[in-house]
């Protein structure tokens, strides 16, 4: 079958390393890719949503499965354009309809969500502007830190954690009265502040049945031993090593079986990934935040761990037979590290030649801002590689992905050297 997967991070050179080892793809498209995906498949430059665009690459290629790696077309509704369309409906799509893909965008809806079929997760109260008033007096019923999170997609900025009442009034006001995030802050959810530390959940859903693939943690922040401004993720392991099998067995009966029957009791038709964001609070799971994509960088230490033929597990997915299917975990441990471009988050260059990229033999790089120029592969983006090594234990795969990255080099390249470090 001919696949087309839409996204150009490392999630979706990933995906795309995944999906060409499989015999059952025949051609492997990506749009638009990177330079990653471009030694390995054919890109295609597309908008994301652009869906008559994407319409006429389906048709013109013969286009047999769409992957969709990123939220935004799936909250605009893909798989819908797709299914709703006499020519593309045979089309099988990985990402799930527009209705249900509202719990990721919209924090109010998956809160509700999770409300409703008593799936653990923090207290919380919704506001609009003309509510101001009383979320102000909802503030003042919580302690310290307080949690306001823009209830619409706002590429990942949009959760402010803020330690005192004062500039979380101000901030409240400046979201849903100053459009601080546009359209996305017209509602703003607070939350209760969970102290506890974090895990990512990733599930594989045909509606009716799901499989846990393995489980992973990211490291978000920019700077060293978890400080500075939050990023897209520096870098990942899995398996992660204090969830233990008791832990597990209360996330799969508390979360992930109530959030399969949700979807259907609430008619939410869902054929994809299920990213659940889970804290650990004295033992216990509660869900952060639900996406309904898989993670990046978790992608690049999940999907090399998982044994299956992703496009046999896809086919499922469409077909909804996802229960005649056993998963297969390499036990080994995945490790990865991001290199991002000096500035990052915040203001950076781009264009940068990168080299070395062929000396590296103990790791998998993955693409994700890098783009080919003339012939060079050069940075195009903020996260440029992700470096996933393989390990017996996390410490002998992070040791490779640090030893690996030892060859590669860019103008103002940057890193974490201390990925795994509290493990
Ligand atoms: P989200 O976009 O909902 O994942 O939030 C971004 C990050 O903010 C999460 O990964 C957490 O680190 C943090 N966060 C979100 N909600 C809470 C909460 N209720 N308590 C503590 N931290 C939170
Ligand atoms: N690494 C977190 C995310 O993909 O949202």
């Amino acid at each position: 079958m001919n696949v087309l997967i839409l996204g150009s991070g490392g999630r979706e050179h990933t995906f795309a390393w995944k999906i060409a080892q499989s015999p059952l793809c025949n051609t492997l498209y990506v749009a638009p890719g990177n330079s990653g995906t471009q030694a390995i498949a054919t890109n295609i430059p597309l908008k994301l949503n652009d869906f008559e665009a994407i319409k006429k690459t389906i048709l013109d290629r013969g286009i047999d499965m769409l992957v969709v790696g990123p939220e935004d077309p799936l909250v605009n509704g893909i798989h819908d354009f797709v299914k709703n369309d006499p020519q593309l409906k045979s089309v099988a799509v990985i990402g799930p309809r527009k209705k249900a893909a509202q719990l990721e965008g919209s924090k109010e809806f998956a809160k509700a969500f999770m409300m409703r079929h008593n799936i653990p997760t923090a207290a919380y109260e919704s506001f609009t502007a003309n509510d101001l008033e009383k979320g102000f007096a909802f503030l003042e019923t919580l302690k310290p830190p307080y949690v306001l999170k823009a209830d619409g997609l706002a590429a990942g900025k949009g959760v402010l954690i803020l330690e005192n009442l004062a500039t979380a009034k101000d901030e409240l006001k400046q979201m849903l009265v100053g459009s601080k995030f546009g359209e996305a802050s017209r509602k703003v959810v607070i939350e209760e502040f969970l102290d506890g530390i974090e895990l990512s959940c990733f599930v594989l859903t045909d509606g009716t049945d799901y499989k846990i693939l393995p489980y992973a943690k990211d490291y978000k922040r920019i700077g060293e031993g978890d400080t500075g401004l939050n990023t897209g993720g520096m870098g990942a392991v899995s398996p992660v090593p204090f969830a233990d099998d008791t832990f597990l067995t209360k996330v799969e009966n508390q979360i992930v079986k109530p959030t399969v029957a949700g979807l259907q009791k609430d008619n939410l038709p869902y054929k994809g990934f299920i990213f659940i964001g889970l804290i650990r609070v004295e033992d216990e799971p509660l869900v952060i935040e639900y996406n309904v994509r898989m993670g990046d960088p978790e992608t690049e230490v999940v999907l090399p761990r998982l044994k299956n033929d992703l496009i046999e597990l896809f086919k499922a997915v469409e077909d909804g037979t996802l229960n005649e299917i056993d998963i297969e975990i390499d036990e080994r441990a995945v490790t990865t590290v991001m290199l991002v471009s000096g500035g990052y988050p915040e203001s950076y260059e781009k264009g940068k030649e990168i080299k070395g990229l062929d000396q590296v033999k103990d790791s998998i790089v993955f693409h994700a801002g890098a783009l080919v120029k003339n012939n060079v592969v050069c940075t195009s983006g903020g996260r440029v590689l992700a470096i996933s090594s393989y390990g017996e234990s996390h410490i002998e795969a992070l040791k490779k992905s640090y030893h690996s990255i030892a060859s590669i080099r860019f103008d103002n390249m940057y890193y974490r050297t201390d990925i795994g470090f509290d493990l």
